[in-house]
């Protein structure tokens, strides 16, 4: 059977996790759709988007995967946690309550998600005045756990694509440094690489 052309050189799977209303579906929206809307549709179960990016001139095809944080959904989305390559961990800057909760969702990370996953810290609605967590209380809980920390606003879009490209970065990065051969998992074998050479420069990408 011939084997299929993969158009991307990575697929980097990543989970999006936080108490219900801070933001995830917003984030995500804003990321695949540079969009946002204030109202209020909380995510039942699981939703996931895909989208493609450029990193380090790596196709990487984005495999997001959105949970619910309301708590009657927690066994569905815990199911999710061993696939994950990165996993973004959400609270909201207006809400204490979010902030807390931070050290339930990393809990529930060591339990369920595979060792080396690749994590950051978010705080979003950085645009809101509204604020009950300051900059500094972010980055220090960041650090406690050896995370990178990133406050995102998905209403304006500050530093909603930094967090996300910086995350399948490390991941990308994590992927190569593990693969037995050196190489990227979709260069073809040996043989063919010379007659794929010419499409792969004009292959489609973002
Ligand atoms: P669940 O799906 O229930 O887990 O919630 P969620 O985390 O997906 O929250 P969602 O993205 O649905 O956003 C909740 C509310 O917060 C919505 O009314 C959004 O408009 C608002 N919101 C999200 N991000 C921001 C932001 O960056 N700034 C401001 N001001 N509001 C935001
Ligand atoms: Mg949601």
């Amino acid at each position: 059977m011939a084997r299929q052309r993969q158009d991307y050189d990575h697929v980097i799977k990543l989970l999006v996790i936080g108490d219900s209303g801070v933001g995830k579906t917003s984030l995500l929206l804003r990321f695949s759709e540079d969009s946002f809307t204030t109202s209020f549709i909380s995510t039942i179960g699981i939703d996931f988007k895909i989208k493609k990016v450029m990193i380090d001139e790596k196709c990487c095809k984005l495999q997001i995967w959105d949970t619910a944080g309301q708590e009657r959904f927690r066994t569905i989305t815990k199911a999710y946690y061993r696939g994950a390559m990165g996993i973004m961990l959400v609270y909201d800057t207006t809400d204490e309550k979010s902030f807390e909760n931070v050290r339930n969702w990393m809990k529930n990370i060591e339990q369920n998600a595979a060792p080396n996953v690749n994590k950051i810290l978010i705080g979003n609605k950085s645009d809101s005045a509204k604020r009950a967590i300051s900059t500094s209380m972010g980055e220090a809980l960041a650090q406690e756990f050896g995370i990178q920390f990133f406050e995102t606003s998905a209403k304006t879009g500050s530093y909603v694509e930094d967090a996300f490209v910086h995350i399948s970065r490390h991941v990308k990065n994590r992927l190569e440094r593990e693969k037995p051969t050196g190489t990227s998992a979709s260069e073809p074998p040996v043989g063919v690489i010379k007659a794929t050479k010419e499409k792969k420069r004009v292959r489609k990408c973002c």
